[in-house]
């Protein structure tokens, strides 16, 4: 785009304008580019998680995009700290882009416990904020499906929600070959260490240093453990061993009584990242261990008593299932729908004399439910044909008068080319799509 030299000396032409490095674009199929989001991919998987969340009887909630800077420094931990988008902002307070949803929702619940029967069952589809180093399944933003349930200790309730992990991947058509479920205690952890009379304060230094073990360099992991008396050894015993705690034993036996036993096995290596969980972990890889993982979750006992001040002292668990690692899995099965306008009917206008009686067509359509499209302004006949082909619409419909003036519509069905003339009210019912 050229741009007038500002006044007198200098020219200048103002930058190509582009999207921040790892955030998503998203636009509609097909895309332009490789390099873009897909918004009708989007879509679908917002839909299918809403319509596994709905089955097992989930509630839709969202909170602010941004919160105060505090509710993450508590107890998120350091990871997620050093990753917040923050800033401080007209009225002196320092706040944060949401990098995840959990404090979200602690701090809604303990606002609002009471109005809710217990246990709560809610779930939300937040995009989530993080600055991380861009890389293959890491982006700067992402969307994650999470849910969460709350008001419940036994182990059933992590149970049910694993089960719902399973079904929210199942419903994209995945199945236990495509991936897996590891289930691990964070619990089991916290006696390992304290059985190796480990220093509380520094717990969190050796949960980051077992969630770190498959990606660092196993030197570096061993100083790591050494540092908070541990040793690489016994760690890797522990895991070796695998032996399911009585609460891991009791979600096995529930998960396999609903015939989801091969989804899930008993891993040690995952301990979670973020700094609040408590009890039985998880996360889901794909089966073929090449991509990150696709989701992760576990009980979090103590955060909203925490987020609460104390005041409110819920038990709670949930999981966050993240839109960019799942649709990497999606593509490389092939479980993705191939999407077109999804356009139904052309409104075809080759007389300008009968454009006001076609616009009362379209609009007839419209309000019975079709997707409906037409030329806006006078365009020539085969144009508006090829329109409708690029749109692949099922049908055109073109207003015509017979020998006596009576108005018609001649229906054609693209995908056959047979034609039906009718009166126009009657169109709707010509369709048969
Ligand atoms: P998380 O493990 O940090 O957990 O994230 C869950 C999932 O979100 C990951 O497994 C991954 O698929 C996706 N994800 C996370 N960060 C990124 C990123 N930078 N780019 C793309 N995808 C990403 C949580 O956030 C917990 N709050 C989940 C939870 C809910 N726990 C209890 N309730």
């Amino acid at each position: 785009m050229a741009f007038p030299p500002a006044c007198g000396t200098v020219s200048f032409a103002p930058p190509f304008m582009e999207r921040l490095p790892g955030f998503r674009d998203f636009y509609p199929e097909p895309l332009p580019h490789k390099d873009v989001g897909s918004a009708d991919a989007r879509q679908f998987i917002f839909r299918t998680w809403r319509e596994v969340a709905r089955r097992y009887g989930f509630r839709e909630y969202d909170g602010p995009p941004l919160e105060p800077l505090e509710l993450y420094t508590l107890k998120s931990g350091d990871e997620i700290v050093r990753q917040l988008y923050n800033f401080t902002d007209k009225g002196e307070r320092a706040v944060a882009l949401r990098p995840e949803m959990t404090p979200t929702l602690a701090r809604m619940l303990a606002a609002h416990e009471r109005s809710y029967k217990k246990p709560v069952k809610w779930f939300a589809i937040p995009q989530l904020f993080r600055y991380e180093k861009q890389q293959r399944g890491r982006l700067r933003e992402h969307f994650q499906f999470n849910a969460d349930l709350i008001g419940e200790t036994d182990p059933a309730a992590d149970a049910e929600l694993i089960a719902l992990l399973v079904d929210s991947l199942r419903a994209f058509g995945l199945t236990a070959a495509d991936f897996q479920v590891r289930l691990s205690s964070r619990r089991a952890w916290q006696e390992f260490y304290a059985a190796r009379q480990g220093d509380p304060a520094r717990a969190y230094d050796f949960y980051q240093a077992v969630d770190k073990l498959e990606r660092d360099p196993p030197e570096e992991t061993d100083q790591k453990l050494r540092a908070v008396g541990m040793s690489l050894a016994e760690v890797t015993r522990f895991i070796a061993a695998g032996e399911p705690t009585a609460e891991l034993a009791h979600i096995l036996a529930s998960l396999q009584a609903r015939g989801m036993g091969d989804f899930v096995k008993v891993d040690y290596r995952v301990i979670r990242g973020l700094a609040y969980y408590t009890g039985p972990v998880f996360e889901a890889f794909d089966a073929q261990g090449e991509l990150r993982a696709i989701a992760g979750g576990g009980r979090y006992d103590n955060l909203i008593q925490l987020i609460s001040g104390g005041k409110v002292n819920l038990p709670a668990l949930g999981f966050g299932m993240g839109d960019v690692v799942l649709l990497e899995l999606l593509k490389a099965r092939g479980c993705l729908p191939v999407w077109g306008a999804g356009m139904e009917v052309f409104v075809i206008i080759d007389n300008e004399a009968l454009r006001t009686e076609s616009l009362g067509l379209v609009q007839q359509l419209r309000a019975a439910g079709r997707a409906v499209d037409y030329a806006l302004t006078p365009t020539k006949a085969d144009k508006q044909f090829k329109r409708a082909q690029e749109l692949q619409a099922a049908h055109t419909v073109r207003l015509e008068r017979d020998g006596t003036g009576t108005l018609r519509a001649r229906v054609r069905r693209l995908a056959d080319r047979t034609e039906s003339v009718c009166a126009p009210a009657e169109v709707e019912r010509h369709l048969g799509i």
